[in-house]
Parts: C-alpha cells; structure tokens; sequence
C-alpha cells in the first residue's frame, strides 16, 4: 500500500467508525482517536518526515483530503447530535395544555363588612365623618364620660374583660363619641359615625357573640332636637331597608342619652302584616338612640345650654342577619366559603 493508499484507507476507517458515533460522548472519543493532536490522522502526517522528495506533494495533499473531509463530517455529526438532544429535550418538556389547569377561587366580601359599607355610605352621604376609636378602651372613655360611674349599677350589662382596673376591651363603640367631642373641643358641629369591634361577657349563641360590631352615630350643633333624630333615622331605615319603612320610636333607657329611645323599623318582609321575621308584630328592633344627655354634652367640654345632640348605635350583625335572612350569628364569623359564597353577587 503506497502513502497515499493508506490515507485513503484511514479516511475511510474514519467515516464509517463515524457513522456508528450516536451520542456526544462517542463522539468526543472519535474526536480524540482521529482529529486531535495526537490522533490517527496527525500522526500519519508525521510520516512526511520520512517521504522521498518526489512523493512529498502527493502525499501530503491525500492526508489533508482525509483530514478535511473527516473533519467536515465530524461538524455535521456534532451539529445532528446537537439538533437531537434539543428535539429530544424539547418533547421532554413538553406541556399538555389538554389537562385541567389551577382554579383560582374568587373570595367574597364577608356580609359583616358589606353592611358596615353600606350604612357608612348612606350617612357619608348625609355629611358624616367616620372615624376610628379604640378597641382597648380605658374605664373612663366607655363608661365615665358616658355617665356611668364606677359602680353604677347599669355596668352589670356590659360585663366585659378587663387588662387592669383601667383598661378594658370596649364593651360599646360609644366612647368614641366622647372621644370626638373633646378633640373638638366645643368648635363647631359634630356629624360623626364610628363603626368597629365590642366586646362583652356574653354567652356565645344563635344570637350573641362575646365579640360583634357596633356602629356609633353622634350630632352634636346648636339646636339638634328629637325631630332630627327621627329624620336621620328614618332615613338611614328607607335606604337600608326599602323606601316604604317606617320607624316608631318607644322609650327606653341609656345612660348617655335622655330621653332614650328603641327604634323599630316596620317589617320589610310582611310589609307589616306579621310574620316570623317581626315575630308577628310588625316591626323589627334595629337600633338604641336617644338625645345626648347633658351631664355627658357637659363633660366632654360642650356647654349644654348652647349645644344639644342625638346619638345612636347600631348592631352590625343584627342588621346584616336582618338584611340577609341569617339564621345563626356564627355563620358571620366562621368563613364557611359554602356560606360566604352567597355573598358573590352583593
Ligand atoms: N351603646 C349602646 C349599646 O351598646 C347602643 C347605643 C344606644 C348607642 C343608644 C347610642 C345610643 O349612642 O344613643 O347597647
């Protein structure tokens, strides 16, 4: 076999051990065994050294042939190889889009706080301000000020928890009326609405629960009289309850108001005929009001013979079970989303 022949001939081993390289390690293989410095082909070159003159032309064109073709071929390979591992990567991650996806639940607003928006929109509208009190409350604020001393027996209905002798969680959102008054030390009118959390020692029931939602209302100005408060009323009751409420006020008792009223809203669900909403009466208890009383006017620095008020509070869960037809007053707190589910839509 002559110098050329051989070339020829390792070309050819070359190729076809090519052929049956598949994957990138066999083929770094063929790479070292044939192309690189130390391979087959370069150490067929290093055989020039000992050509005759004459053959030197020849045989060093053969051995470049066989080095260029075999290193076009092996660029192909690595390029095919390259292309399969991607292919073959690409259907490994592939995504079936025909399976289901994550459903994301939308949440609905409690029926707690829908109400609470709903009764601060209607007196918002009317010129109120809301403001925040606080839900630790000191023994002066939900009581004192409120003309309940310390020891006054109407303190038996509002038993609540106590931090130390002067703290205590808030068992009405009533202090912040006396809160309110005193910020504003007697300037001007006051139209004020102060929603939040009470707290109280109450059996947990169908219909108590030691921890609930008060709305406080306050107007304070120079001649506030009763007729305002049963205009405010009435109303908050038309807009809460449909535009064919009536209120009727009967006398009750607080110790921040006098005189002191319970207000009734006549049945939305009878139209005052009787039913098991009214309990066949007709009318349904939403809310305590009452004129402010001036030991209170007069504590909270307001001057009782220029200024007079009216106050009220609200029961958040009462009107929302009213509202929406709840039986138990734990469904409000329990996040059943079966339950909150029915809120979607309000
Ligand atoms: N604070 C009273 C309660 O918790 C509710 C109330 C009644 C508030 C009459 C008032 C009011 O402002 O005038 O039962």
């Amino acid at each position: 076999m002559t110098l050329a022949e051989m070339a020829k001939a390792l070309k050819d081993k070359a190729l076809s051990s090519l052929a049956t390289v598949a994957d990138a390690l066999s083929l770094d293989g063929f790479f070292s065994s044939y192309l690189s410095k130390k391979g087959e082909i370069n150490s067929l070159m290093s055989k020039m050294k000992n050509v005759p003159p004459e053959e030197k032309a020849v045989f060093g064109a053969a051995v470049n042939e066989a080095r260029n073709e075999v290193a076009h071929a092996f660029e192909e390979k690595k390029r095919a190889l390259e292309e399969k591992a991607l292919e073959e990567k690409l259907k490994r991650q592939a995504i079936d889009i025909t399976l289901p996806g994550t459903s994301f639940e939308v949440g609905a607003t409690n029926p707690y706080r829908l109400i609470v928006d709903e009764i601060t929109d209607i007196f918002l509208n009317m010129g109120f301000e809301v403001v925040e009190g606080n839900e630790v409350e000191t023994d002066k604020f939900n009581f004192e000020l409120l003309n309940v001393p310390k020891d006054h027996p109407s303190r038996d209905m509002q038993d609540t928890l106590y931090f130390d002798a002067e703290h205590l969680l808030r068992t009405q959102t009533s202090g912040s009326q006396a809160h309110r008054m005193l910020e504003a030390k007697e300037k001007g009118p006051i139209r004020m609405l102060s929603p939040g959390k009470v707290y109280r020692r109450d059996e947990d029931d169908a219909t108590h629960s030691h921890q609930f939602g008060q709305i406080e209302g306050l107007v304070v100005d120079k001649n506030i009289s009763i007729a305002n408060l049963r205009a405010t009323l009435l109303l908050f009751a038309k807009k809460m309850f449909g535009e064919k409420r009536q209120i009727r006020m009967r006398s009750s008792y607080f110790p921040f108001t006098e005189p002191s009223v319970e207000v009734d809203v006549s049945c939305f669900k009878c139209e005052g005929k009787g039913c098991s909403t009214c309990k066949g009466t007709g009318w349904i208890e939403i809310l305590g009001a009452g004129m402010v009383n001036p030991h209170v006017l007069e504590d909270c620095g307001y001057d009782p013979n220029e200024y007079s008020g009216f106050a009220f509070g609200v029961g958040i869960e009462r009107v929302a079970m009213l509202r929406y037809g709840i039986d138990d007053i734990r469904r409000i707190y329990t996040n059943d989303i079966r339950f909150l589910k029915d809120f979607k839509s309000k």
